[in-house]
């Protein structure tokens, strides 16, 4: 182990990029931010000055920082799902060490030609499941692994998007079409649940996988009377509509990266008039939701088995009032039930007196993104990068191997009406624990 400070490079320097940059940065005795990629001038010369970065270190993409002679020890990959392969390709080929956000790619054979990759260069990948380094998820982990509830029999978790998310995400946003993005939901939004799954199968490899689901409320036939094209140009229904990009984006401030990624060019001069002039003109997120270009669905239940016999569902179910992740898992001596955004857990036994037992366990969730995940994520992604011990939640390519096949599989089993079986030479590749 060095005592010299890691060079990390940040390939992509959008929402996700900086974020982890910036908890990466605060660990200074350990970190240097030492090189930024980005086509987009605004993002790059932003990212180039807050963190100090040599103009020599500076690139406008991937390729062009994989062939240059700049020497770094890892690069933090933040580009969007449809340039995952192409951008961390390169950076495999140089040599360094990648966390990619996730999902790792967005189907079977660019997720074969990555393993390779990494492995051919003897490269680490570390996927961004930040769930994993919840710490609602990590006490659902420990429990299992201290053997409190015995064998596992079944797994059935959700995760309930919220109304103004599924707007600004999968109706109006960058992961709403997959021929644009190349995700669908399931992949783009619950690869952390799929690979929750996996995690608390610890290394059961999964053998079938079933799916159903469809876009049934988004879409123009289902638009209200009196909704328009744009909330603040022909809408009648504004001021009662949920969606109101007005309401979601204005008035509540909620999904500011997103919704003022067209205008983020202003920077510090920005103003509410230049916003709501946006929505009322090009801006994507001044859509009405009946009325965008989205072709993700916006509710889908998937079924899985494991080799074991171990049988779990997952649904995603968009438009919630209240956004949550639940989980629920039976084992042969117990079972856990918690709900994340409430921050509870309850350990049920049978028992012989009473019919069972209840212990509750309350989790701190106030912490910072996914649960306090992103930071504790980025932590130890500095840790392994510098030779030391990977904690339970680090998740290699290997680890996030079955979630991933799972997710690919799902949605072929939901657009072909078919029931899945995950290919034996993918079971041999995941880390069987
Ligand atoms: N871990 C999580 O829970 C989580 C949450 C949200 C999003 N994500 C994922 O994070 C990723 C990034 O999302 P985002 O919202 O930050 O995206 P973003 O669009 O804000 O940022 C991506 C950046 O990559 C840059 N880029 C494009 N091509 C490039 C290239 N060849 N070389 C270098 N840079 C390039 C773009 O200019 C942009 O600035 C996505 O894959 C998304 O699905 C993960």
């Amino acid at each position: 182990m060095s005592n010299k400070p890691l060079k990390i490079g940040l390939v992509g320097a959008g929402h996700r990029g900086i974020l982890y940059t910036r908890y990466a940065a605060k660990h200074s005795d350990k970190v240097k931010i030492w090189a930024i990629a980005d086509p987009n001038d605004y993002r790059r010369n932003q990212v180039a000055k807050e963190f100090n970065i040599p103009s020599e270190n500076v690139f406008s993409d991937a390729d062009a920082l994989a062939k240059s002679n700049v020497e770094l020890d890892a690069v933090i990959n933040g580009t969007m799902d449809q340039y995952h392969i192409q951008t961390t390709l390169p950076l495999l080929e140089r040599g360094w060490d990648v966390l990619l956000e996730k999902p790792i790619c967005t189907n079977e054979q660019d997720l074969n030609t990555l393993y390779e990759a990494a492995n051919k260069n003897q490269c680490k990948v570390m996927v961004c499941h930040v769930l994993r380094y919840a710490p609602f998820y990590v006490a659902v982990k420990k429990l299992l692994l201290d053997g409190e509830i015995g064998d596992i029999l079944t797994i059935n978790t959700e995760e309930n998007v919220s109304y103004h998310h599924i707007a600004v995400a999968f109706i109006r946003g960058r992961w709403r079409n997959k021929d644009i993005c190349g995700s669908p939901i399931l992949m783009a939004k619950c690869c952390h649940d799929l690979d929750l799954i996996t995690w608390f199968m610890s290394g059961v490899a999964p053998s079938k996988v079933a799916s159903f689901g469809s876009l049934m409320h988004f879409k123009p036939e289902k638009a209200p009377e009196g909704s328009g094209k744009r909330c603040l140009v022909d809408c009648k229904i504004e001021r009662e509509c949920p969606y109101s990009a007005y309401n979601n984006y204005i008035e509540k401030g909620l999904w500011g990266p997103y919704a003022w990624e067209s205008v983020e060019h202003h920077g510090d001069a920005l103003t509410e008039e230049i916003k709501i002039e946006s929505l009322k003109q090009d801006n994507p997120y001044g859509r009405c939701v009946w009325h965008c270009d989205n072709n993700v669905v916006d509710h889908q239940t998937v079924i899985i088995e494991f080799e074991n016999g171990v049988t779990a569902t997952h649904t995603l179910t968009g438009a919630t009032s209240k956004p949550s992740r639940t989980v629920h898992i039976i084992g042969t001596k117990g079972e856990i039930e918690g709900n994340m955004s409430d921050g509870t857990l309850v350990l049920r036994k049978p028992d012989l007196k009473i019919e069972y037992t209840e212990k509750i366990i309350d989790i701190d969730v106030k912490g910072d993104g996914h649960g306090g995940g992103d930071a504790r994520l980025t932590d130890d992604f500095i840790s392994v990068m510098s030779g030391e011990q990977p904690s339970i939640s680090t998740t290699s390519l290997e680890d996030s191997l079955y979630g991933h096949m799972i997710g690919f599989e799902a949605d072929r089993a939901m657009n072909e009406s078919t029931i899945a079986k995950i290919p034996e030479f993918m079971k041999k590749r995941g880390n069987n624990e």
